[in-house]
C-alpha cells in the first residue's frame, strides 16, 4: 500500500478491504462469510450491548524478511477464547473454526500486512458477543464471531523506549473471582477509569493491585508485568489478572537464555529490589519500565536511570521478536506460515 506510511503507524484502527463473520443460531455456526462492510446490524435487545456478553482476542500476524507471513501461537488465542465464552456463558468458537477464519481474513487483506523491518505488524481482532436479544439477565440464544484486521504500530508510543507507570490504589479492574482471568469486555470498561487518571497524571498507564488486600502486583493496564533480579525472571501469580501469551513466551525464552523464572506472588515492596521491569503483551511486546510511583504511599521504584531498557529485558525482546518475524528459527514450534 504504497500511500500508507508504515513506519508511523499509531495503535490504532484502520479500514482493511475485508472481515470475516459466522453467526450461531439454533445450535449451530453459519459457515464463514466475507464482509467487505465495518458496520454491523445488531439487535437493540442484544446481550453484547446491555450486559457486556462478549469476549476478544489479539494477536498479531509479521512478515519476514523471507517475504512470509507468520503466526505467533494463535492456538493458545483460541484456547483463550474458548475459555472466555464459557467465562461468560457464549457459545464456543472452535480451534478450527477460529484457525479458518484467521487464515482467510489475513489472506484477504494481505496488502495490508506492513513491511519487514518497518517496526508494523497486522494486529488481528477476533471478536465474539451475545447477538441475540433478551432483556433478563441470561445468556443468549445467538451469538457472533467476527474477525477483523488493522496494520499497527506500537502500542506505547516509542516502541522499546522505557515508559512510567502508576500504581493504582482507587480503582478495581476485576475481584478474586471474577472475571479478570478472561479476555472480556467488561475487563477492560472496569479499567478505563485507572487509565484515564494515569494518563491525566501523565502516566502512560497503571498498574493494578489485588482488589482483595492491595498487596501484590496484578497487571499492568493490558498487559502482563515481570521484574528481573539475579538472573531470574519473575511475574506475578494471580486469579485476577490475563494470562498473557506473551507472558507464558517469555518465560520459556529466559529459560532457554539460562535465566531462572518465577511465577508468584509479587509484593508491591518487591518493586524495590527488581533490576529491571517491564510490561509484555501482544500490543505491548515488551514495554521496558523506567519508573512506577505509587502516590498514595508516597513511593517511587526506579529502573533504567540511564534512560535505556535494561540488558536482561533487550535479550529478550530481542530473542522474542527475532522468533516472531522469523530472524531466528522457531525451536519452541511457535509459528504458523500463512500460505
Ligand atoms: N493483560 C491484559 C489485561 C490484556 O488485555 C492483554 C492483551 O491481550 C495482556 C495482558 C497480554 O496478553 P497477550 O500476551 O496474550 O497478548
Ligand atoms: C493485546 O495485547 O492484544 C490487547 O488486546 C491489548 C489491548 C489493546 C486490549
Amino acid at each position: 500500500m504504497e500511500n500508507i506510511d508504515w513506519g508511523s503507524l499509531p495503535f490504532g484502527y484502520l479500514k482493511t478491504d475485508f472481515n470475516v463473520r459466522s453467526v450461531y443460531k439454533n445450535g449451530k455456526w453459519s459457515k464463514l462469510e466475507v464482509s467487505s462492510s465495518e458496520y454491523i446490524d445488531i439487535h437493540i435487545a442484544a446481550t453484547g450491548l446491555h450486559y457486556g456478553q462478549e469476549a476478544f482476542e489479539g494477536l498479531k500476524a509479521y512478515m519476514g524478511k523471507d517475504g512470509k507471513i507468520r503466526l505467533f501461537r494463535w492456538e493458545e488465542n483460541a484456547k483463550r477464547m474458548l475459555g472466555s465464552a464459557e467465562g461468560v456463558k457464549m457459545a464456543q468458537v472452535s480451534a478450527e473454526m477460529f484457525r479458518e477464519a484467521l487464515l482467510k481474513v489475513i489472506q484477504l487483506n494481505k496488502k495490508f500486512v506492513p513491511p519487514y523491518g518497518s517496526g508494523a505488524t497486522l494486529y488481528i481482532r477476533p471478536l465474539l458477543y451475545g447477538s441475540g436479544a433478551e432483556v433478563g439477565v441470561k445468556p443468549a440464544s445467538e451469538y457472533t464471531f467476527i474477525v477483523f484486521v488493522t496494520p499497527v504500530g506500537p502500542y506505547f508510543k516509542d516502541g522499546v523506549k522505557p515508559v512510567n507507570m502508576m500504581i493504582c490504589r482507587d480503582f478495581d479492574r476485576a475481584a478474586p473471582l471474577g472475571t479478570g482471568i478472561y479476555k472480556v469486555g467488561g475487563n477492560y470498561a472496569a479499567s478505563m477509569r485507572a487509565i484515564m487518571a494515569a494518563h491525566t497524571a501523565g502516566y502512560s498507564n497503571t498498574i493494578f493491585l489485588d482488589a482483595k488486600e492491595k498487596k501484590y502486583i496484578d497487571e499492568c493496564g493490558p498487559a502482563n508485568f515481570f521484574g528481573i533480579k539475579n538472573n531470574t525472571y519473575v511475574t506475578p501469580k494471580s486469579e485476577s489478572i490475563l494470562n498473557s501469551i506473551t507472558n507464558m513466551s517469555l518465560i520459556e525464552i529466559a529459560q532457554s537464555l539460562g535465566m531462572k523464572t518465577e511465577r508468584r506472588q509479587v509484593s508491591v515492596e518487591e518493586l524495590g529490589t527488581f533490576e529491571e521491569t517491564g510490561a509484555c503483551g501482544t500490543a505491548a511486546v515488551i514495554s521496558p519500565i523506567a519508573k512506577i510511583v505509587d502516590p498514595e504511599k508516597n513511593k517511587i521504584y526506579e529502573y533504567c536511570k540511564d534512560g535505556k531498557p535494561g540488558a536482561e529485558t533487550m535479550k529478550l525482546y530481542k530473542k522474542l521478536t527475532a522468533i516472531q518475524c522469523g530472524d531466528e528459527p522457531d525451536t519452541f514450534g511457535w509459528i504458523t506460515i500463512v500460505e
